[in-house]
C-alpha cells in the first residue's frame, strides 16, 4: 500500500493551512476502525484546534522543539473503564498508526508523540487538560499540510536478516 511506504514523521507545515474539523473527523474514523483485544474498544480521542489549548502543549517545558509547528493535534487517549483487556495499548497504538496513515492518504503531515510512558508527557497532559481520573493519555499526533510533497517519500526499511522462518536458527 502506497501510504505505508510513503509515510514518514512529517514536522514543519506549511504556516497559514489549517487541518479542517471535517478532516480531524475523517482521522478519527480511521482510528475507530483498528482492530482492538476482545473488541473492548477502549479508546476516546481529543482535537486539540484552539491556538489558546494548543499554546498550552507548546508552552510546557514537557513538549520542546518541533512540536511548536504543528497546526493541531489529535490527542490518543485510554478510557480505563473499558479497558478491561490487558492488551489495551495495543489498541492504542494501532488506532494511532490508523491516523498517521489516513493523515498521508489526506495528504495531511503527521508524527506521534509519545506520551504513555514517559513520566512527565503523561502527568504534564493530564494536568494540562485536567482529564478524569479514567481517562490516561496515549499518544498525540501532531498534524498540518507539509511544506511539499516530496515530504512524503519512500525509505526502504527492509532487512532480510531480521526475518527467520519457522524457528530461530
Ligand atoms: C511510540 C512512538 C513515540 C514517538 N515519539 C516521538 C516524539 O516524542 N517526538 C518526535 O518527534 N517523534 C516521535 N516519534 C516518531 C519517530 O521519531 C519516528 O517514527 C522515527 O524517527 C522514524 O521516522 P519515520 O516515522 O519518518 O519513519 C515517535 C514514534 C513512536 C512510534
Amino acid at each position: 500500500m502506497k501510504e505505508i511506504k510513503v509515510r514518514r514523521s512529517i514536522r514543519t507545515f506549511i504556516e497559514d493551512k489549517k487541518v479542517s474539523r471535517e478532516s480531524m473527523e475523517t482521522l478519527i474514523r480511521a482510528a475507530m476502525q483498528a482492530p482492538s483485544a476482545m473488541n473492548r474498544k477502549p479508546w476516546c480521542f481529543m482535537v486539540i484546534d484552539e491556538e489558546e489549548v494548543m499554546k498550552k502543549l507548546m508552552q510546557h517545558p514537557s513538549f520542546t522543539g518541533k512540536i511548536k509547528e504543528a497546526k493541531a493535534f489529535i490527542l490518543v487517549l485510554a478510557d480505563l473503564e473499558k479497558a478491561t483487556c490487558r492488551l489495551f495499548h495495543q489498541d492504542l497504538a494501532a488506532a494511532t498508526q490508523n491516523i498517521l496513515l489516513e493523515a498521508t492518504h489526506m495528504g495531511i503531515g503527521s508524527y506521534w508523540i509519545g506520551v504513555y510512558e514517559t513520566d512527565n508527557r503523561l502527568e504534564a497532559v493530564k494536568e494540562i487538560f485536567n482529564l478524569p481520573t479514567n481517562i490516561e493519555p496515549f499518544s498525540l499526533v501532531a498534524l498540518g499540510y507539509p511544506k511539499s510533497e516530496d515530504d512524503f517519500y519512500f525509505r526502504d526499511n527492509f532487512d532480510a536478516s531480521l526475518i527467520k522462518y519457522n524457528g530461530w536458527e
